[in-house]
Parts: structure tokens; C-alpha cells; sequence
């Protein structure tokens, strides 16, 4: 066994949380790579870290059923499950709350919102001390398997090392992600849909719930979506709750110079001047920051205007995964 974090480490990973850090830390499932999930650049670090070249909606940890209700909707399913299975291997994807304190970028731009309160002692610690909702993907590189130990985080992003405080908290128990659960509807007889199969099994849920678990049917959403890093998560069907973020609003990309109807979605310090409503998602030119307020600010002109014009974005680091979600928003659903 590796010798425990002591309390110290555990302080100093919370305080490392609470400043914008990274941290990976063992649940019961397997490790994860966290952030304060309200920080958005944080969250955009999460992203670089992982190579991922599309941003996927994060799962949201936090301590108790009551944290996490002040952060989605819960109907009499998700409750049921939540009070049966938590703490524990299973994650609930509910409607977020509005407002709602965590970042856009967790959830993708999608109204919805993952939630899990994990048990393992050391993520209990880590949410307890930091007092803050961390979001965390499982520690690996894309395209990696989901890391069950220490070692296997730091052999799978050992080139952000240097960022990452890593807590050792030896072998995982379960070894697989949780189960993922979506609870979307308000009536009473709502379903309870499977998104991922993993840690809680099919049986023990219906079990608990009385109720069947709809499997997700493809509606016609998005096939390439989801982490196709291997493992359970490609058993992550499309459809209605996995679809991307789709603005109302059209959008033209790559434009240098912005038509009198359309907003603008600026990047960088050279913005061309334009009397209609502009947002700058970094006049630095600073793509973490850029990829922080992107969700947010598609939604802010959304809004307001029918037509968003779109600054080139460099395509690289962060770039990428910003470029394919606008490209996504531009040909709409
Ligand atoms: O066991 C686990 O679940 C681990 C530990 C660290 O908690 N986490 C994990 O995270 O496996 P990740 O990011 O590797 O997988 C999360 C999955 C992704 O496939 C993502 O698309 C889905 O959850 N997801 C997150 N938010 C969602 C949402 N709002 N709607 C639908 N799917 C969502
Ligand atoms: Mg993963």
C-alpha cells in the first residue's frame, strides 16, 4: 500500500483547488483530474491537460445530496437514486438550476448537469476541505484508458505533471467509471434513462427504483459525440442528452469583417470596430481564456441577436477543441 496523503497534503490540495489548480485524486471508481467546477478557466485547464480536442461535458463531485440539489433539479427518481446509491459509483444527469454557480463550460452549454457524490474517504476529504463542486474527468490522457492508480495518472499525463498535484490513494476499488443516469423529466412517471453502463449495475437499480431503465435510443443526435477514449465511455449512445450545444442564432465563422446585423464573438487584440453588441472572449489573445467564456458567451448573444459573426481562432492547444464547437454551432442541429 502507498503511504496515505497526510492531513497536510490534503490542505494544501484544497487550497491548491480553491486557487484555480489541478488535482488528481482517487474515487472509488477511478481517478480523476479536478478542478473548482465554478472556474471556468480552471476548467479549460482540465481540457489542455487532457489533450481532448472536443469539449464533453464534465461530471460535478461534490459532498452531499443537499450540495448537489442546489446545483440541479431533482425529481422523485433522481432523489430516490441519490438517496439509495449515494455515496457512490453512480452519476446523475438532471436539469441544471438557474442560475447556477458552475461554470458553462462543465456543462458544455448544455442545460443539463452531471452530478456524483463519491465515496471514496480521500475525494470525501478533498470536497470537505476545499468546500468547492470539483469537476473531474477521469485522470487520463485522451485516448488512454481511465486510470485506476497513482501511476497511471502520472505514466498518462506526465507532460502536464508539473501542474497537477497528484493525491496517491492507491488501487481504485471499483476500477470502472460510475454509471451514468439521466432524470430529465418532471412527471411523476418519468424515465430514468442509462447513458453509461459501469460501477452500479442495471439490476440493482431497477431494483431500487421500481422502475425500467430506458436504454438511450438514437434520436438523431450527434454520433461522434462523447469521449471515445476507450473503456465504457463509448457505450455513451447520442442522442436527446448527449446532442451539443446548438445556439438559435446563425453563425459565420472566420470573419474579419462583421456585417451591420451581426453580433460579433471577437477574438484577440485586432477586433475590427463594429457598432453592434461585441464580445471579446479574449482580448490577450489567451485561448484558456477564450475557451473559459465560450459557452457563456454564445448564450449571452444568443439572446439578442439572430446572426453572431465569429473571429478566426487559432487552432491549436485549446484552439481546437473551441474551433469544434462552433463549427458544430454553425451547421446547428
Ligand atoms: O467514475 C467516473 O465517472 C469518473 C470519476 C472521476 O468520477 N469520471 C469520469 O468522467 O468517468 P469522464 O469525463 O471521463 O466521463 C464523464 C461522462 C462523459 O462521457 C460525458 O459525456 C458524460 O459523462 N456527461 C457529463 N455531463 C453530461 C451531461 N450533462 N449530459 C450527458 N452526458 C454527460
Ligand atoms: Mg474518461
Amino acid at each position: 500500500m502507498p503511504k496515505m496523503p497526510t492531513k497536510t497534503e490534503i490542505i494544501l490540495a484544497a487550497e491548491k483547488l480553491q486557487q484555480g489548480g489541478l488535482v488528481a485524486f482517487p474515487t472509488e471508481t477511478v481517478y480523476g483530474l479536478g478542478a473548482d467546477a465554478r472556474n471556468g478557466a480552471a476548467l479549460a485547464a482540465i481540457y489542455a491537460a487532457k489533450g481532448r480536442p472536443a469539449f464533453n461535458p464534465l461530471i460535478v463531485h461534490v459532498a452531499s445530496l443537499a450540495a448537489a440539489e442546489e446545483l440541479g433539479i431533482f425529481n422523485i427518481a433522481a432523489r430516490h437514486l441519490a438517496t439509495h446509491f449515494w455515496p457512490g459509483a453512480l452519476t446523475l444527469v438532471v436539469p441544471r438550476r438557474v442560475p447556477c454557480p458552475i461554470s458553462e463550460l462543465a456543462s458544455a452549454g448544455l442545460a443539463t448537469i452531471a452530478l456524483r457524490v463519491p465515496n471514496h474517504p480521500l475525494a470525501q476529504q478533498l470536497l470537505k476541505q476545499s468546500d468547492c463542486p470539483i469537476a473531474a474527468p477521469s485522470a487520463n490522457y485522451s485516448g488512454h484508458l481511465s486510470p485506476t492508480s497513482a501511476a497511471h495518472v502520472r505514466a498518462s499525463l506526465h507532460a502536464s505533471l508539473p501542474n497537477i498535484m497528484v493525491l496517491d490513494g492507491g488501487e481504485t476499488e471499483i476500477g470502472l467509471e460510475s454509471t451514468i443516469i439521466g432524470c430529465l423529466e418532471m412527471e411523476e412517471e418519468a424515465r430514468v434513462i442509462l447513458l453509461r453502463k459501469g460501477g452500479v449495475t442495471r439490476q440493482k437499480i431497477e431494483l431500487a427504483t421500481g422502475l425500467p431503465l430506458s436504454d438511450l435510443v438514437d434520436e438523431g443526435g450527434g454520433g461522434d459525440e462523447g469521449g471515445s477514449e476507450g473503456g465504457s465511455e463509448a457505450q455513451l449512445a447520442p442522442g436527446r442528452l448527449t446532442r451539443h450545444y446548438a445556439p438559435k442564432a446563425k453563425l459565420r465563422l472566420q470573419v474579419t469583417e462583421p456585417r451591420a446585423n451581426e453580433a460579433l464573438l471577437a477574438f484577440g487584440a485586432n477586433a475590427p470596430p463594429h457598432a453592434g453588441q461585441t464580445i471579446n472572449l479574449s482580448p490577450s489573445g489567451d485561448l484558456t481564456e477564450a475557451a473559459a467564456n465560450l459557452f457563456a458567451a454564445l448564450h449571452h448573444l444568443d439572446e439578442t441577436a439572430t446572426h453572431i459573426a465569429v473571429m478566426p481562432i487559432p487552432n491549436t492547444g485549446l484552439g481546437e477543441a473551441i474551433n469544434d464547437r462552433l463549427t458544430r454551432a454553425a451547421k446547428g442541429r
